[in-house]
């Protein structure tokens, strides 16, 4: 699709169309604006929006390797240094295609991938958090990525069959080894976090959150008792809230279609929160992509969103909210926006939730 048709599609076109330009502009003339935070304790200084691979692979089709790795170059030239992969997306493809940007540019990414979810004979997805497991899953990710470390490598779930502290245990001797500088859990609950921090400093909690997704907020304060961040995923609520997600145009296959908020009433519910949530962005004078981000952002210097896209022309745009800051009575706008469509339908199906460790 056109910008310009992209634009079309959503309300208040005209005013987005106008303040998309400024915000990339602002990057065009001098990508120094990016803005940078501290992840966990451990001094690392990673771009306040990070910028998430998986879509490039996996989920949300089709795949074009060329604009992909056009848009991880563009992420260099921003100032975005914190990528995110893991080893299911593709499976194992974005690992690789990432590489090929990675390899050259080694010292400029802070790079972040994941383990655990595997494929059984039948296609079905189950978790192993095993400490056998995480050796053969280490050294396939080293292997895939063409590098001797992983700045940041997060268990992609926790495994109810292997104790946390059991499995983190073996992620440090990863740390001990030189491996893996950092550790990370993803979509773990406070007892698991606790357990985990005991054994070895967890730098990074990822787990869902966006302006739909807010579940993780329960959690935010012990991450702030201990020390970690929360690096925040599907920050866009994967797509839903740019304002341009149209149903009909997801390839057959995109996983979005799984999703019980594209469905039925929560469908209607967010279609008319959406609506009037770009008319407060056309109101700041930014994109709806743009104001969601700058609301996460807004939640803490302790979180470090990882916007996922593989095209340039909205890296650039998700890279601009970069500098936008909202002031109380508009985080009150939203937060009021948001009571008044409560039935915004749950997150994952029933099968992939059944992984949420709560
Ligand atoms: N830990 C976990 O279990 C977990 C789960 C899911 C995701 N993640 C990580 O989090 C990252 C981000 O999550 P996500 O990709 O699911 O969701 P997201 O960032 O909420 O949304 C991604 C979707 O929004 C579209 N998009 C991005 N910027 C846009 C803009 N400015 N205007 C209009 N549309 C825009 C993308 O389109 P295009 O694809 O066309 O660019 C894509 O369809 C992933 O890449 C992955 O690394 C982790």
């Amino acid at each position: 699709m056109k910008e310009e048709d992209r634009h079309e599609a959503a309300p208040c076109s005209i005013v987005h169309r106008t303040s998309y330009t400024v915000h990339r502009f602002i990057f065009a003339l001098n990508p120094n604006h990016m803005h940078y935070r501290t992840l966990g304790q451990t001094g690392e200084r990673l771009s306040a929006i990070g910028l998430g691979c998986m879509g490039m692979s996996h989920g949300y089709g089709p795949f074009d390797d060329t604009e992909s790795i056009a848009t991880l170059h563009r992420s260099l030239e921003l100032g975005i240094n914190f990528w995110d992969t893991a080893d299911m997306y593709g499976p194992y493809k974005n690992e690789e295609l990432i590489s090929e940007v990675l390899v050259p540019n080694r010292s400029r990414i802070f790079l972040a991938t994941k383990f655990g979810f595997r494929m059984a004979e039948d296609g079905s997805r189950f978790f192993d958090g095993s400490p056998a497991y995480l050796r053969t899953a280490v050294e396939g990710s080293l292997r895939r990525l063409r590098t001797d470390v992983i700045d940041l490598y997060y268990a992609h779930r926790i495994d109810p069959n292997v104790p946390v502290e059991e499995m983190v245990g073996a992620m440090a001797d990863l740390v001990r080894e030189g491996k893996v500088r950092y550790l990370g859990l993803s979509e773990a609950s406070e007892a698991s976090i606790r357990k985990a921090h005991a054994v070895h400093p967890i730098a990074a909690v990822q787990s869902e959150y966006s302006l739909l997704s807010r579940e993780v907020e329960a959690v935010l304060p012990t991450l702030r008792e201990l020390g970690i961040s929360l690096v925040p995923y599907s920050p866009l609520a994967r797509g839903l809230v740019t304002a341009t997600l149209s149903k009909e145009a997801l390839a057959p296959n995109d996983f979005r279609h799984t999703l019980p908020r594209l469905q039925g009433e929560h469908w209607e519910n967010n279609q008319a929160l959406v609506g009037e949530f770009a008319q407060k962005a056309a109101a700041k004078g930014c994109t709806p992509a743009q104001l969601a981000l700058a609301w996460v952002l807004s939640k803490g210097e302790d979180l470090i969103p990882i916007p996922g896209t593989k095209k340039v022309k909205y890296l650039e745009e998700n890279a601009g909210a970069a500098v936008i800051t909202l002031s109380p009575e508009e985080q009150a706008g939203i937060e009021a926006l948001l009571e008044r469509y409560p039935q915004v339908g749950e997150r994952y199906a029933p099968e992939m939730m059944q992984f949420v460790n709560q």
